[in-house]
């Protein structure tokens, strides 16, 4: 039996997702993503009066950017990609890395993954990405936590959309995704030119013309590419 304050906390735990969940739903639309109106996402039609939204409900002024309420560029195109080349994740296991609202997870279940991991560090997106795969009578598995801090997961393929909009998650994410692919894991990277993008380590496999936020990103129509790993060259032996 559990003692009344691990009652309550659990009780607290529960009620907590529950005004996320009421809150995802309050405060977007569900709506087809341009450019592949077969998924319908729960998506914002203005980020930044959301956003101030989230800091009122969280109490906290530092909160991120509500990122699960946009489909973006990576995702937009990492999706197109998979409708494209369904064979990428038919019957494989898949995580979607840094999934915000679930796009790229629910494009991989739709092509016909076995199984479907979306993580995220961000509650709200854990409540987004549950709603918006039962939107489209989908079976996703919510992971939230930083799955980077820990070894790669069993899975065949892993998905990693707009990963590198900023500097101290883009250093942590290549390295991790060179050891997925160490362990036999394919990495599908999709990405709309950001900065952080390091172009050097990757080979071009599609690009697709997508459409993102105009509130957010200074065009709202955007080349998305998709990547794989370049294979790492082998070191030089030192002589003695
Ligand atoms: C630009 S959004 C991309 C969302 C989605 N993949 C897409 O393309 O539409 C980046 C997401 O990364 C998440 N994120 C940041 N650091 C993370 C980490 N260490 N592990 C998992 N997710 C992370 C953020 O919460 C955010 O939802």
């Amino acid at each position: 039996m559990c003692s009344p304050p691990d009652r309550v906390r659990q009780t607290t735990g529960v009620t907590a997702a529950a005004a996320r969940r009421a809150f995802v739903l309050r405060h977007t639309r569900l709506q087809p993503v341009p450019g592949l109106e077969e998924i319908r996402l729960h998506l914002a039609d203005e980020v930044l009066p959301l956003w101030h939204a989230v800091q009122v409900e969280t109490g906290d002024p530092d909160t991120p950017l509500p990122y699960w309420a946009v489909a973006w560029g990576g995702g937009l195109a990492v999706a197109r990609y998979l409708r494209d080349r369904p064979e990428v994740v038919t019957g494989q296991r898949v995580l979607d890395l840094a999934a915000g609202s679930g796009l790229c997870a629910i494009a991989a279940s739709q092509a016909g993954a076995s199984a479907v991991i979306a993580a995220d560090i961000d509650a709200f997106a854990a409540a987004a990405i549950a709603i918006n795969a039962r939107a489209n009578a989908l079976r996703v598995t919510v992971v939230q936590r930083d799955v980077i801090g820990e070894e790669p997961p069993d899975v065949d393929v892993i998905l990693a959309g707009d990963c590198w909009y900023e500097a101290g998650l883009a250093a942590r994410v290549l390295p991790w995704l060179r050891s997925a692919e160490e362990r036999g894991i394919r990495v599908v990277i999709g990405d709309p030119g950001r900065p952080h993008l390091p172009i050097d380590e990757l080979v071009e496999l599609a690009s697709y013309e997508v459409r993102t936020t105009t509130e957010l990103e200074d065009l709202g129509l955007r080349q998305g590419r998709i990547y794989a790993l370049r294979a790492a060259t082998p070191r030089r032996p030192t002589r003695a």
